[in-house]
This record gives C-alpha cells, structure tokens and sequence, in this order.
C-alpha cells in the first residue's frame, strides 16, 4: 500500500511553492501542533498520560508558551521574507468565483468515488481557498486571544474573559480545518502529489496542468513563456 504518490524525478516537475513558504507552512505545523496537544492536555484536564509526555500540566502550560512563541516567530517570517508571496495569495482568493463554488459543490462526490468534471482551477482551488480563509482567521485568533490570557494584569478584564472562550472556539475550529486539509494534503489519492509541492517545492506538470489548470497555464503555458 502506498500512502503518498511516489516522487518522480524523471518527468516535467514546475515550482509550486518557494523556501520561505515551505520553511514557514511546515515551521507553523510543527509549532501549532505542538500548541494543538499541550493547549488540549489544559483544556481537557486528567489526561495524565498525555500530560507526562511534556513533564506534567505545568511542564505543558510550558511547551505551549514557547511553541507560541516559536509559532508567532514562523508568522513574522514568512510575512516579512514571503511578503510577495503573501500578497499573490491574497490576490488569488480575491478571485473566489464559479469554478469555485462548483468546485466546492463537487469535490465531496469525487470524495465518495463519483467521477465529476471539474472546471479549471487558479493556484488554490476553491477548497484550498476556502482553508486558506478560514484557517489563518482561526490562527489569528488564537495568536490574539492567547497573548491576552498570557498577560491578563495589562488588558481589560472583559476582554481577558472573552479571550477564554475565543481561544477554545478557534482551537476547535482550525483543528478541524487541520484534520481535513492533512488527510486532503498528503494521503487523499489524487491530490497526494501536491505534498510535494509542500515538501520539495515542485509538482508534476501533468499534475498541476490537471488540477490547477487556469495557474499552469497563466504560470507555464505558452502566453507565459513568450511574456
Ligand atoms: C501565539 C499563539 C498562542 C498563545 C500565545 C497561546 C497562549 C495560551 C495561554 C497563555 C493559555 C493558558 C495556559 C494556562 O492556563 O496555563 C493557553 C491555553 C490554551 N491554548 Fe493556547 N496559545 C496559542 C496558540 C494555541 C494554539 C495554536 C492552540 C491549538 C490549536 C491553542 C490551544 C489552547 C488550548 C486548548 C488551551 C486551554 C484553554 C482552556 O483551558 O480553556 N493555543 N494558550
Ligand atoms: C498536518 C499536516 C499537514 C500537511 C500534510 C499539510 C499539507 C499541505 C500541502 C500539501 C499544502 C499545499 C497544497 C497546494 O498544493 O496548494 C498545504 C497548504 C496549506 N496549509 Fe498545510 N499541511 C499540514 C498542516 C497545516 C497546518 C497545521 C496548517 C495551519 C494551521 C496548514 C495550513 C495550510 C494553508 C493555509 C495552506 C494553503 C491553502 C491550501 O492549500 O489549503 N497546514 N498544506
């Protein structure tokens, strides 16, 4: 059983994502997770076994500020070093359009097995966009709320208290987000290419031309090779 598509060096590879967005997508990851299983180790108490593995719930509440911290330094970097990058996605999700929303309405039959036809995609498609608004909402969120709760004595006391709730909230929510873009991102037949993109920064230009048409064509069609 393969669980990822193997890594083919021996046919057409294109740039899909550069150093800087790779060093801050998995630098975040390591760093989230980290806050993911320290943050629920507090929130759901008498988990001791989970608890041990980080020397006990103070040992936790420990590796949870320094991976927030380490979290918060992968975000400046990768939007101080990647800033061009940054402004290209955001372009491209202001792009949300039909192609979109049809890909969203039939991904979940290709999902279950159907075959469907799905319209050209720019560089996210319409459910990579989607994540791409929901899960940096949810990270800001929980970058906010969490200083507010490290350092209660400096912010109104409303605001401590709502930070609480807000923290739980956004955990929830991006953890499912995760949960969903990990599997479609690595193990998912059909989209387990894009890993590599992740990983080793190409794509196999079948792959791309197929899933990503309108992008292959607008970065590495003819019209973009004679410009
Ligand atoms: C810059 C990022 C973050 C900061 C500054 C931060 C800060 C904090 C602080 C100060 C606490 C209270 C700890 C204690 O009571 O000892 C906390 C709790 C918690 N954090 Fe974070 N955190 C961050 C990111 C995250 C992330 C990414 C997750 C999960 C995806 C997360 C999940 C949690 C959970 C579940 C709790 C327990 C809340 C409760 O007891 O109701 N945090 N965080
Ligand atoms: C759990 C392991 C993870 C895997 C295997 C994974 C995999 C990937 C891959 C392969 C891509 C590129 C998709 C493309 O070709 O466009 C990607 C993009 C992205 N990842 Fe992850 N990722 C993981 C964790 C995370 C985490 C923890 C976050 C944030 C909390 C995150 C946020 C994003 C975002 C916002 C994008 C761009 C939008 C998208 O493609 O959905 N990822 N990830």
């Amino acid at each position: 059983m393969q669980w990822i598509p193997e890594y083919r060096d021996d046919v057409e590879r294109v740039e899909r994502f550069n150093a800087v967005a790779r060093i801050t997508h998995w630098g975040h990851t390591v760093t989230f997770l980290l806050c993911l299983f320290t943050g629920l180790i507090l929130f759901l108490g008498g988990v001791d076994w989970l608890a041990t593995i980080f020397g006990g719930y103070r040992g936790a509440g420990l590796v949870h500020r320094i991976a927030a911290v380490g979290m918060t330094i992968m975000l400046i970097f990768g939007t101080v070093f990647g800033f061009k990058g940054l402004i290209a996605w955001i372009k491209d999700l202001l792009r949300f359009g039909v192609n979109d929303i049809i890909f969203v309405c039939l991904f979940p039959l290709e999902f279950l097995g159907f075959k469907v036809k799905i319209p050209p995609q720019t560089r996210f498609n319409g459910g990579e966009k989607g994540n791409s608004m929901v899960t940096p909402t949810m990270v800001i969120l929980l970058v906010l709320s969490g200083y507010i709760m490290w350092f209660p004595s400096i912010f109104p006391a409303g605001l401590v208290r709502f930070a609480y709730p807000t923290h739980d909230l956004a955990m929830i929510f991006s953890t499912v987000m995760v949960c969903m873009h990990g599997y479609l991102g690595s193990f998912h037949p059909g989209s387990g290419e894009s890993f590599w993109g992740m990983w080793k920064g190409t794509v196999r230009a079948d792959w791309a031309k197929h899933h990503h048409a309108t992008w292959y064509a607008e970065t590495y069609g003819d019209k973009a090779k004679a410009e």
